[in-house]
């Protein structure tokens, strides 16, 4: 039986109970964090407590518990989950106010925290060589201003990767004013003759913490890439596309809008990330 935690207590799932006066429900007012975890060891903590420490800041929502905290609340649920691969949703709204009102409760109301796991699917890049790709579809980017904040506010993101779905599609590729910025929950990625570009972090797309670790490797392998503004044109025109989340890492996208992309296959510069990555993870989380 799984296991969720709510408000300093662990329990099941049916019997985790929210106010519908609580903001998260009534105004989406709430940030969340999705952290994976293999062999039960949590990956790239620091990153993702850095990136929901700003998501706090940005809203205003004060953090109910210290970095050491979250760890042993998240080391507790996996644990509770029996570990193996899994992933953590967090997340934290501002809290239930006695009336519907747009502006903060004033004085401020305790924070909710809800925390979930669920198991995490065997990714592409665990298999490099043998890994089928996926499609993707481009949609124009139609979210608000700030989506470097990591906010439940996901109606947007949830029909734009509806209309994936329907057309038998991994991802929707979102484009603003000519422009990549993200997937629908994902970032991406192009090769271009060789080289890897994918758009700078700014407002316009949540900084991936997989993204951010992709980079990495790229410059610790002597992989070229470029972080630059990316156009609708030379997304048609990659050589190979690539997506990125914690909960499925790299994964080739093999056609777009219907049309192969380059050969219609996983590419050789995907394939060789692919071995970096999985490379990392099994030595950090001691999958060796
Ligand atoms: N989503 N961009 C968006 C809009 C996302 O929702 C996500 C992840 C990413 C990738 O970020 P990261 O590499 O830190 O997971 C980019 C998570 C997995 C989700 O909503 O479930």
């Amino acid at each position: 039986m799984s296991q969720v935690y709510l408000n300093g207590a662990f329990m099941a799932p049916q019997d985790a109970r929210i106010s519908p006066m609580d903001r998260g429900f009534l105004f989406a007012d709430g940030i969340y964090e999705v952290i994976p975890a293999y062999n039960g060891v949590l990956f790239r903590f620091d990153e993702h407590l850095d990136r929901l420490e700003r998501s706090l800041r940005e809203v205003q929502i004060i953090n109910p518990h210290s970095r050491a905290q979250w760890q042993a609340l998240c080391e507790d649920l996996i644990a509770r989950n029996n570990g193996g691969n899994i992933s953590v949703y967090l997340q934290i709204s501002r809290g239930m106010a006695e009336k519907r009102d747009h502006a903060f409760p004033d004085p401020p109301v305790v924070p909710t925290v809800f925390m979930m796991t669920s198991p995490i699917a065997v990714p592409a890049a665990d298999s490099p060589d043998t890994a089928r790709g996926y499609g993707a579809i481009t949609r124009d980017d139609i979210r608000w201003a700030r989506c470097d904040i990591k906010s439940v506010s996901l109606l947007p993101n949830s029909l734009l990767r509806q209309q994936a779905v329907a057309a038998g599609a991994a991802e929707a590729i979102l484009l603003r004013d000519g422009f990549v910025t993200e997937g629908s929950a994902s970032n991406v990625f192009i090769v271009q003759s060789g080289t890897i570009i994918t758009p700078p972090r700014s407002h316009a797309i949540l900084g991936g913490i997989t993204r951010d670790l992709v980079v990495e490797l790229c410059h610790q392998h002597g992989l070229p890439l470029e972080e630059r503004e990316l156009t609708e044109t030379e997304l048609r025109q990659a050589d190979e596309i690539w997506i990125t989340s914690s909960t499925k890492e790299v994964v080739p996208i093999t056609t777009l809008n219907g049309h192969p992309v380059g050969q219609g296959q996983p590419g050789p510069v995907w394939k060789a990330l692919a071995h970096h990555y999985v490379r990392h993870k099994r030595r950090l989380c001691g999958l060796d």
